[in-house]
């Protein structure tokens, strides 16, 4: 039993983790022991987010890049690679929303969210995957929704295609990198108090709404996510392969 769960050793990148669910997840990776590479489009504030895990005696180096730049992604793994000598855990975690009614969608905001939260992972998974194949080892843990499987929102076409997308991507490269020793899973969290979704919780009818219908009654705290990413990255989900884990307080379960 004793290290099952340990990343000691480990380096990890967590995309889009200066804040909300990426930052929670990049804290309880280095906190179980992994380098955790930050990443964000700000470098100041990816800066601040290295110092903070350093100050509690955690490893972390960061990698400001823009997940939708392919060859900023690329060369920001190949550093790491460089540094550390290895990459073991990708969390795709970067992700936007756009909400509009269908009618009104503006195509550039369906291509601007695809990108981010479909083209980025399945680039980040392609380059990541290289050194992982080269070390017989690897995680690749897509953050995608409960949006993304069986059930949808109005106005958030982009987002639910996108996440639904994230989801069978995770099931291809499942099948397509197990015989290297890599696993790949997603992560469907429900409903997380983050900035994202700060102008939905303001709303009180929303707010009420989401509480009820979800049987732990409350939304989530962002360190929530960590036990179930932890998991999945670690030794005691060697055999844990193409599977979607909800994290949602029994959403979508419920009638
Ligand atoms: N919160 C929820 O309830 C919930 C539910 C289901 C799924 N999710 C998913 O969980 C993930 C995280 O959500 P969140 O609520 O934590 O979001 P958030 O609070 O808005 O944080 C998003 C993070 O992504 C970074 N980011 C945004 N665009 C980026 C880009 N193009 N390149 C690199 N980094 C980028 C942001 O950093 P910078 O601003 O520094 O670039 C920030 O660190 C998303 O994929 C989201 O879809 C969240």
């Amino acid at each position: 039993m004793e290290g099952l769960f340990s990343l000691a050793g480990r380096v990890a990148l967590v995309t889009g983790s200066t804040r909300g669910l990426g930052w929670a997840m990049a804290e309880g990776l280095a906190r179980a022991g992994a380098h955790v590479v930050i990443n964000g489009t700000g470098a100041d504030r990816v800066a601040a987010r290295v110092k903070e895990l350093a100050g509690w005696g955690c490893t972390a180096s960061g990698a400001s890049f823009d997940v939708t730049d392919a060859a900023e992604g690329k060369a920001a793994i190949e550093r790491i690679v460089a540094e550390r000598g290895r990459l073991d855990v990708l969390v795709n975690n970067a992700g936007i929303s756009h909400r509009a009614p269908l009618l009104e969608f503006p195509e550039a905001d369906w291509r601007r969210v695809l990108d981010v939260d479909l083209t980025a992972p399945f680039r980040l998974a392609q380059a990541a995957s290289g050194p992982m194949i080269a070390n017989r080892w690897g995680r690749i843990i897509n953050i995608a929704s409960i949006v993304g499987a069986n059930i949808a929102r109005p106005t958030t076409p982009a987002y639910t295609a996108a996440k639904g997308g994230l989801t069978a991507l995770t099931r291809a490269l499942a099948v397509e990198l197990a015989p290297h020793g890599i696993t790949c899973n997603a992560v469907a969290p429900g409903y997380f108090a983050t900035e994202l979704n700060a102008p939905l919780r303001a709303r009180a009818d929303f707010n009420a709404q989401i509480c009820a219908r979800t049987p732990l009654g409350r939304w989530a705290e962002p360190s929530e996510i960590i036990g179930p990413v932890v998991f999945l990255a670690s030794d005691a989900a060697s055999f844990v392969t193409g599977h979607c884990l909800t994290v949602d307080g029994g959403m979508v379960v419920a009638l």
